[in-house]
């Protein structure tokens, strides 16, 4: 039996930095977001083996132990006493390194792939716990709608989103290590978007006010490292985007459209400037 599941994109319509906490981790408040640029990931039993085989079309990703693909289906092996091996096949369509959870989505849709696989019978909950061990944005990812995530983003609280713009993606050539940026986040000086009054934007469907309340704690501390974030915003807000933000901790910056025909527009402008673009439905 094969199993596929969908791994979409994420971004960040609000993420509050709150504090640093002892583990190393930050404290953090933020209404999360899928989109319609998916991976897929297929799981297909091997009976005469034990092991855990990766393979990708992506040259981008590791294909071993290093991988969240692994790890969440070596979690869910050692956790349910599976002796049976998988192939797992990772159709990559997410740029890595890129603000998009990408790699938390992929391990995601893993958990729920290997429910199915091997008939475990666990709720979205009780495969979010399990992410929780995998990565911070995994527990997110297991939903894959919108919600409003807290702590270290393992509380998911799923909120209806009734308006679904169109969202230009567009990544610069580098990547950004997550890491690196929290490293660098200075509590006394960060920004901090008011996640209580985006919430309430979005569920009450108030587009104006969800638009005037977008906001990323992160956002100033990689644009301090990597101007051109700043510029391409720049070109997206100069073409008419309702809204512009990067997301995460980047580099992938999205604009947000509710006008199909202005979506095209904006995104045939920017592709001269930038090559990696991709106009998408939230979902
Ligand atoms: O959980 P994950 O391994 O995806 O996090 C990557 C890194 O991002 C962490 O090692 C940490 O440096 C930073 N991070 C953080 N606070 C969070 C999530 C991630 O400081 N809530």
């Amino acid at each position: 039996m094969e199993i596929t599941e969908k791994a979409p994109a994420k971004i960040n319509l609000g993420l509050d930095v709150i504090s640093k906490r002892t583990d190393g981790y930050h404290e953090l408040d933020m209404i999360m977001a899928s989109v319609d640029l998916s991976d897929r990931i297929t799981v297909r039993e091997l009976p005469d083996s034990s092991d855990i085989k990766l393979q990708s079309n992506s040259s981008f990703v590791p294909l071993n132990k290093k991988n969240h693909v692994y790890k969440a289906a070596a979690l869910i092996k050692k956790r349910f006493h599976i002796e049976t091996g998988v192939a797992i096949y990772i159709d990559k369509k997410i740029p890595v390194a890129a603000g998009l959870a990408g790699g938390s989505s992929d391990a995601a849709a893993t958990l729920r792939a290997l429910n199915q696989l091997w008939q475990l019978g666990l709720s979205l909950a009780e495969l979010a716990k399990l992410g929780e061990e995998i990565g911070s944005d995994v527990p997110y990812c297991v939903y894959g709608q919108t919600a409003r995530v807290t702590g270290r983003g393992e509380h998911v609280k799923p909120i209806t989103n009734t308006k679904k713009p169109w969202v230009i993606l567009v990544k610069p050539a580098f990547g950004v290590s997550t890491p690196d940026i929290f490293r660098h986040v200075d509590l006394a000086t960060i920004t901090h978007p008011d996640i209580d009054t985006l919430e309430a934007a979005v569920v009450n469907a108030d587009v104006d006010k969800v638009l005037q309340n977008l906001g990323n704690s992160l956002e100033d501390v990689t644009l301090d490292k990597h101007p051109l974030i700043s510029k391409i915003k720049s070109h997206l807000t100069a073409r008419g985007a309702d809204a512009v933000l990067m997301s995460g901790s980047g580099p992938t910056v999205f604009a947000l459209c509710h006008q199909e025909k202005k979506a095209h527009r904006i995104c045939d402008s920017i592709k001269g400037f930038c090559n990696e673009v991709y106009l998408v439905r939230m979902l």
